[in-house]
């Protein structure tokens, strides 16, 4: 089996994350020498016909899997999601502007304290606390002539997802995908703005992907930096200064590996199973809880609890040894997590199961 992983765990980390092994083999060939140039995409120059070729390649692929629209350019930029969180409010907003954000967890409230910092008024729409679902859009607060509406398809940390993409009309939807993009078909169309950090379903950190209707390009104030200028990025091929060259190619070698699997609809079937199967044995369960709303429980992040706290450290001590590792919540939550990306194989999550179970029979 060509997806197994060959060493001996499970890596259930949030980001940086679980690559596929058939995409590391071939990194781990080439890495010396691609394509009998006598050089490492590492080495080579991000303006030379080789690189060139890989990172057309690469956004052609993104392309094919997501469905982008012609009328859509898609940037490979640095700064993470993060930078973007910045990026968002001086690309779209002049400093005396409204937007609108609604939050549905950590993410959401780290990208609208950002945006706060270069929008007299970053509006909050919606916000649900604690964060276990998504508020009902008839109950948002939205801002007529907000510039954009800022979301976060799923939140990483709190393991929660929209479970319908919302209605904004005529005010551009802008979302945080970097947990979700290319896990599940998303309809690029319904957005102005989408961005993701590239170390869950994409490749290695270090690497954003931002997707922008090219009617929302040359909107930016003339103080930002040309770095995080879209517009600047797009006329440049996202070759304004170096690129992130190794991590582009990766992603690259990603999306092959995805469109070999079938693409993100292949992909969403194999996940929504995963993720099924996951809560119905955290539900079943006497020992653990999900505290999300179902209707918003995110595929690929699943937080649980442990009746009995105290037990945590032994739990985690012992699916470690297990080899199933990085199964720790994030530091400001605790807990656990589950993160089932594209590349956590399906033998992984049942693995994760049936160790929970045995740990259930054993302690519960
Ligand atoms: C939804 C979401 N947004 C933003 C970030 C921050 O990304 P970065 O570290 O690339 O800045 C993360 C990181 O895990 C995330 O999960």
């Amino acid at each position: 089996m060509d997806d197994d992983i060959s060493q001996m765990i499970y890596n259930f980390s949030a980001g940086p994350a679980v690559l596929p092994a058939p995409v590391l083999r071939q990194a781990q060939e080439e890495l010396p020498d691609w394509h009998g140039t006598g050089m490492s995409v590492m080495e080579m120059s991000h303006r030379g016909s080789d690189f060139i070729r890989i990172a057309e390649t690469a956004e052609a692929r993104l392309r094919e899997l997501m469905a982008i629209p012609e009328d859509y350019r898609v940037l490979f930029l640095q700064g993470g999601a993060t930078g973007q969180f910045a990026a968002v409010p001086m690309n779209l907003s002049a400093q005396d502007a409204v937007a609108d954000y609604v939050i549905t967890g950590m993410w959401g409230k780290r990208a609208h304290a950002e945006g706060a910092k270069f929008l007299d008024r970053a509006n909050v729409a919606a916000s649900s606390s604690p964060s276990t679902y998504v508020p009902p859009q008839d109950e948002w607060r939205l801002t007529p002539d907000a510039d954009y509406v800022h979301i976060t398809l799923n939140e990483t940390i709190q393991g929660v997802r929209f479970a319908t993409v919302p209605d904004t009309g005529v005010v551009p939807l802008v979302a945080d995908v970097s947990s979700i993009i290319l896990s599940e078909p998303i309809d690029v169309s319904d957005f102005g703005v989408l961005y993701a950090g590239a170390q869950k379903n994409i490749g290695p950190s270090g690497l954003v992907v931002v997707i922008v209707a090219e009617d929302l390009l040359g909107r930016a104030r003339a103080t930002t930096p040309q770095v995080w200028n879209w517009f600047e990025n797009a006329k440049s091929g996202s070759m304004l200064n170096t690129p992130p060259t190794y991590a582009w190619y990766i992603a690259g070698l990603v999306f092959d590996w995805v469109a070999d699997h079938g693409g993100v609809a292949a992909m969403a079937e194999v996940n929504r199973r995963k993720a099924t199967k996951l809560y119905a044995a955290i539900d079943q369960s006497g020992c653990y809880a999900n505290p999300v709303a179902p209707a918003n429980r995110s595929l690929m992040n699943v937080p649980f609890t442990l009746a009995h706290p105290d037990l945590e450290p032994v739990f985690l001590a012992e699916a470690r040894a297990a080899g199933l590792v990085n199964l720790e919540g994030h530091r400001n939550v605790g807990g656990m997590r589950a993160s089932i990306y594209n590349a956590m194989p399906e033998g992984g999550v049942d693995a994760l199961i049936d160790f929970m179970k045995e740990f259930e029979t054993r302690h519960g």
